[in-house]
Order: structure tokens, then C-alpha cells, then sequence
């Protein structure tokens, strides 16, 4: 099949939401990264996204919506710290989980009686979700395994000829996915940190959340993290110090360096570097394989260390869990 790169025009919208009524996905723009979308009671069009993706069918979906008054078809139960998050971070890069409704299709939810629900702030997205009329199952619009693509180029990567159509919205803002926090676990827990850091959810909840850590933990809760992810075909390597770098010996030529401060010693040595921010992470993995470096090594500062989602991302993608 020929896969249509749809304009971000009323007109493009529209053709996109006939496909998914038509029981094929259509990778659209949120603000995170690009999403693969289907009707969540579509249960055709559920099949070929985890057929698309190479997915394992016991890794759930989460349900974008365009209104909050859509939760309740898809949620019971719901406690009032939901609508404060609500209130202040949708539409945003925030997905919760709650309990789910019975007309919840075990397809989206991989059997769980929890259903992952997120309101992306990206005006196609909810353009899609209204014209579609249901609220859109989506998971990231790459293949598993694969850096999550933050632009319509890496969806075709990834899904041409496989995928009926991508929307063109250029480049994302966040470039990594959003934090998910378990709002039926006491205290909460974030399953996936993100954008939205701790401290900002618990100024909202006025109490503490818990960060999964423990990695047994981890996988019983949010199934997908338990999987190899975001990983390029280059090795990643993190390293604390340039002198580590050094000292590690890695060839200049097929050595790419992160790092979100220059590192002069490392480029007068001869190594190209690039800057390390979460907007650009992901495009630089598939950039870095495109041009044949071998390793990405990613000089890890105090700073790096702050950022919760970034570092998430760079652990899995360097121990390849
Ligand atoms: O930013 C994002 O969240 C992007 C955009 C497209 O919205 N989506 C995304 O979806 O990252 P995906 O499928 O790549 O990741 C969803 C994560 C997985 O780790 C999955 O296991 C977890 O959310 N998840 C989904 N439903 C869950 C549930 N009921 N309980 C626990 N974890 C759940
Ligand atoms: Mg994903």
C-alpha cells in the first residue's frame, strides 16, 4: 500500500478519521511524539496497530480523548484527584490510569482492569479524536523497540507502505512520551516519568508520589516498560566525566558524543558532538544509524541527572531492557 502524507488541513483531518473508520490506523502529531491511532472500540482496527508495531499483545494501550467528559465511557471510579490533574495539566503530556469501565475492550487494556487515558495538547490530535467521534486508542507510531518518532520522516521509517496515512504536523514539541501516573495505587505512582515531573503532580495532588525504581515493580505495573526500548542499532553508552570519555578509547570517527554542555575536551580530541535535550533525543538516535556511528556516547552531567524522563530514556536504551 502507498502511504498517504496527509496536509494538517481540515480536509487532510477528515480523510485521516475516514481510514480509522475504515478499520485502518493513521500515525498522527500530539505534542510528545507521533501516535498510531485507532477507534478505541475498534477491535479490527486494534489488531493491525499491534500487527503494525510488532507489539506484544500483553503491552495496553492508552485512549486519547478531546474532552474530559469523555472519561466517564471509559473510566469508573474516577477520584477527585483525577479531575485536579485534569484541571491544571490537560490537555498536556500527561496520561493517568484508572479503573476501566466494562465497555473498555480488553484489546486496549491487554486483559488489565485499569485503562491508561491522556488528552493530548496538540489541536490535530483533538481535531482527529472529534472528527473520528470516539475517543483514539495510540501508541507511539514506531516499531517496537524503536526510538518513537517525532517526526512525520520517522513514521515512514519506520511504517511506509505499512501504515494508510501519516498527518503532517512537522516536528513535535516535547520529543519524548508523556509521564503516566497510577491514580489507583495509594500513594499515586509514576509508571513512566516524562515532561510533567514529580514534584509538579504532587503540588497538585497536595500529597506524595512514589517513583517506580524497582524495576520487578515496574513490570508488573506499566507491561511496556519491561521491554527493550528506544534504542537505535548504535550501542549507547553513558559516561559521568569527558575524561571518561577519553579514556575509554572509542573511535572518533564512529563515536557520536551527547551532552547538554560543550565539551571541548571531547571535540578537540576529535569527536563530533551533538547537543543532549529530549526534544531532539530520539531524532538524533535515528540520525546517529543513518550516518553509521557505531556508539553514542552520552556524557551524563548533574544537570542530565535532573531531568527524570530524560535519564529514562537513556537508561533503557543503553541496557537494552
Ligand atoms: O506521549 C505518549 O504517551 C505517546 C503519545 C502517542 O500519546 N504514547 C505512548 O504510547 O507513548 P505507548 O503505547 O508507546 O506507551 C504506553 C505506555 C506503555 O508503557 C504501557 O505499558 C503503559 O503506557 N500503559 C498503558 N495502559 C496501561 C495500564 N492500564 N496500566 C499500566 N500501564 C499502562
Ligand atoms: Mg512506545
Amino acid at each position: 500500500m502507498t502511504t498517504l502524507v496527509l496536509p494538517s488541513t481540515s480536509a487532510g483531518i477528515q480523510q485521516a478519521a475516514e481510514l480509522i473508520l475504515d478499520h485502518q490506523p493513521v500515525a498522527f502529531p500530539t505534542e510528545t511524539v507521533y501516535g498510531l491511532g485507532a477507534g478505541v472500540f475498534d477491535l479490527e482496527g486494534i489488531a493491525r496497530i499491534y500487527q503494525l508495531k510488532g507489539r506484544p499483545s500483553d503491552n495496553p494501550l492508552i485512549v486519547h480523548i478531546c474532552s474530559v467528559e469523555q472519561v466517564a465511557l471509559l473510566a469508573r471510579d474516577i477520584p477527585d484527584s483525577f479531575y485536579s490533574l485534569a484541571s491544571t495539566f490537560f490537555p498536556g503530556p500527561l496520561t493517568v490510569i484508572l479503573p476501566k469501565q466494562p465497555a473498555v475492550p480488553d484489546q486496549v487494556t491487554a486483559g488489565q482492569n485499569t485503562v491508561a487515558i491522556r488528552m493530548p495538547a496538540h489541536q490535530i490530535a483533538l481535531d482527529l479524536i472529534k472528527a473520528v467521534g470516539q475517543p483514539l486508542v495510540a501508541p507511539s507510531a514506531n516499531v517496537s523497540g524503536r526510538p518513537s518518532p517525532t517526526t512525520p520522516a520517522h513514521v515512514l521509517d519506520d511504517l511506509d507502505t505499512k501504515v494508510a496515512a501519516v498527518i503532517d504536523g512537522s516536528a513535535t514539541e516535547y520529543g519524548i512520551e508523556s509521564t503516566v501516573i497510577d491514580l489507583t495505587q495509594d500513594p499515586p505512582v509514576i509508571l513512566r516519568p516524562g515532561t510533567i515531573s514529580a514534584s509538579e503532580l504532587e503540588a497538585v495532588l497536595e500529597s506524595p508520589v512514589r517513583l517506580t525504581t524497582d524495576l520487578d515493580t515496574e513490570v508488573t505495573l506499566a507491561p511496556g516498560m519491561k521491554y527493550r526500548h528506544y534504542a537505535p542499532e548504535a550501542r549507547i553508552q553513558l559516561f559521568y566525566t569527558p575524561q571518561e570519555i577519553l579514556n575509554s578509547h572509542l573511535p572518533t570517527t564512529t563515536t557520536l558524543v551527547l551532552s547538554d554542555t560543550p565539551a571541548p575536551e571531547l571535540t578537540s580530541a576529535g569527536y563530533i558532538a551533538h547537543s543532549l535535550h529530549p526534544t531532539s533525543l530520539f531524532a538524533e538516535f535515528r540520525q546517529a544509524d543513518k550516518d553509521g556511528f557505531q556508539t553514542i556516547a552520552v556524557l551524563v552531567t548533574p544537570e542530565t541527572l535532573q531531568n527524570l524522563g530524560l535519564m529514562n530514556r537513556l537508561q533503557k536504551a543503553a541496557t537494552g531492557s
